[in-house]
């Protein structure tokens, strides 16, 4: 186990026992396959309109299913005592729900500034009421008192938020982060920026709840919006000229905002189990093998969205630099930048997959080849390998379920749904798809562009149901 906490080993040492009396399943592959329940019945996996308040807009994402939906899943697939693994865990909708449901969870995710979020969501504030209002208290008085202006690595920053309210949130930073103090030096040990991130102790709760907060000023003070294409960020005028005690009088009332929205969760069994977020990449997972019961997640689309962008100042108020935010970017999957060129097709990619692709190889448009094509190839790339992991860690008997939603290059659809699926057959995993949905809102609406090519696109949302055999199919 490689976990950054640990939590992980005790955790992961309670989840070893494989029940190995349950039945196998005996048909063949493409019996089994088609065995796999439907589920068609439970809730759609979109968010409605009352899930874009309380914990849900403490961060700026557009990325996230409905809790219904996890709530429907885990009351489908899981047993009392199952580990609920997301390991692309994003906004923390599936941890957050196995914990109001009582399970145990784990979230993976590579992101640290949505890592934070997670993590401060796992806080139950009526076991921790006093605690929360006097460190709340220690760090405001700090901070009153703390009036450095701490270099940022990325100047950018001062453009959108301007010096009087970035040296208080500067300020609140330090006091949260000085109140667990670091025993690693930058230079001493010779490690890198991204070390220093993941060895800092964020991850305790209560310091990610604190530095969620913060996040959360400095959305409110900063001038960020976002431009039709939702990951950009634009700058605006009108910086903020007020006072430093302004600043920390936001960051209590939003403290007492986000305790509000924690306390209105309903937790329906006993909940001794916290989620443990880690910070991590879904290709190399924290976990050792077959110690997950169930996973339910949903990867990043091949629409080349990025992730880390939208989150930009966050990061650079961590500390982040500029190497460090383009190496994040090439970590994250499906991220519009090229890592390598070199990629090759890998023949158990799935007979889908390969057509798409030789069909962006012969396309006619520009940089279709040259840009695009080594994108795709290493967004595949990073699925297949993503999909090894899961099973890896899944236990015989285990299920998953991704939801995903096609897309379109050009003119041609990209079937995700059926590429996961195959890819996860591939690996003699039975796989199916248990729920298609049409989907309206989708981001390529918002693109002309993307029209161009194709007037009517109809985009579908896909729930893959996959199950792990307790001996090969083959
Ligand atoms: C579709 S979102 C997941 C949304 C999540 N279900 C929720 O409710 O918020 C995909 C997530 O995968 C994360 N991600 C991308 N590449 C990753 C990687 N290599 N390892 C782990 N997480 C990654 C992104 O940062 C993003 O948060």
């Amino acid at each position: 186990v490689l976990g950054c906490s640990e939590d992980v080993p005790r955790l992961v040492a309670t989840m070893a026992v494989v029940n190995l009396n349950m039945p196998a399943y005996t048909a063949s592959i493409n019996e089994t396959n088609s065995m796999l329940p439907s589920l068609e019945h439970i809730h759609s996996s979109k968010r409605g309109k009352n899930e874009r308040n309380g914990l849900h807009i403490w961060h700026p994402y557009y990325a996230g299913y409905s809790e219904q939906f996890v709530r429907d899943v885990i009351k489908e697939l899981a047993s009392t005592n199952d580990v609920i693994l997301d390991p692309w865990n994003g906004s923390g909708t599936t941890t957050v729900v196995a914990q109001q449901m009582g399970y145990r969870s784990i979230g993976v995710e590579i992101n640290p500034v949505m890592v934070i979020h997670a993590r401060a969501k796992t806080i139950i504030p009526a076991e921790r009421h006093a605690e929360l209002r006097e460190r709340t208290r220690r760090i405001v008085q700090a901070a009153t008192r703390y009036s450095t202006v701490i270099p940022v690595e990325n100047d950018e920053i001062y453009q959108y938020i301007g010096i009087n309210a970035l040296q208080p949130l500067l300020s609140l930073k330090a006091t949260i982060l000085r109140s667990r103090p670091l025993n690693i030096s930058h230079s001493s040990l010779g490690i890198t920026k991204r070390d220093v991130l993941i060895h800092q102790k964020y991850h305790h709760p209560i310091t990610s709840f604190f530095l969620s907060a913060v996040f959360q000023c400095l959305r409110k003070i900063g001038n960020f919006h976002h431009g039709s294409n939702p990951t950009w960020l634009l700058k605006r005028e009108n910086l903020f000229h007020g006072e430093k005690t302004e600043v920390l009088v936001l960051f209590q009332e939003q403290v007492q905002r986000m305790l509000k929205d924690l306390s209105d969760q309903e937790f329906h069994r006993e909940f001794a189990h916290p989620p443990l977020i880690l910070e991590g990449n879904v290709k190399i997972l924290p976990l050792s093998d077959s110690c997950i019961d169930l996973i339910i997640t949903s990867p990043p689309y091949c629409t080349r969205i990025d992730y880390i962008i939208p989150t930009k100042p966050e990061l650079v108020l961590l500390g982040a630099e500029k190497h460090y935010l383009e190496d994040l970017r090439r970590s994250t999957m499906g991220a519009p930048v090229i890592v390598k060129r070199n990629y090759n097709y890998r023949n158990n990619w799935g007979s889908t997959c390969l057509d798409f692709l030789a069909a962006v190889e012969i396309h006619p448009s520009k940089a279709s080849r040259s840009y695009y094509l080594p994108v795709l190839l290493q967004y595949f790339d990073d699925a297949f390998s993503a999909l090894v992991e899961m099973k890896r860690v899944l236990k015989p008997g285990g299920h998953a379920i991704l939801v995903v939603q096609s897309s379109y290059y050009k003119e041609i659809e990209i079937l995700l749904g059926q590429i996961y699926k195959e890819m996860a057959q591939a690996l003699d995993l039975y796989a199916s798809i248990a729920r298609r949905e049409v989907v309206r809102q989708h981001m390529a609406h918002l693109n002309k562009k993307s029209r161009r090519y194709v007037s009517d696109k109809v985009y579908h949302e896909d729930v893959i149901l996959i199950y792990k055999p307790y001996r090969g199919c083959k």
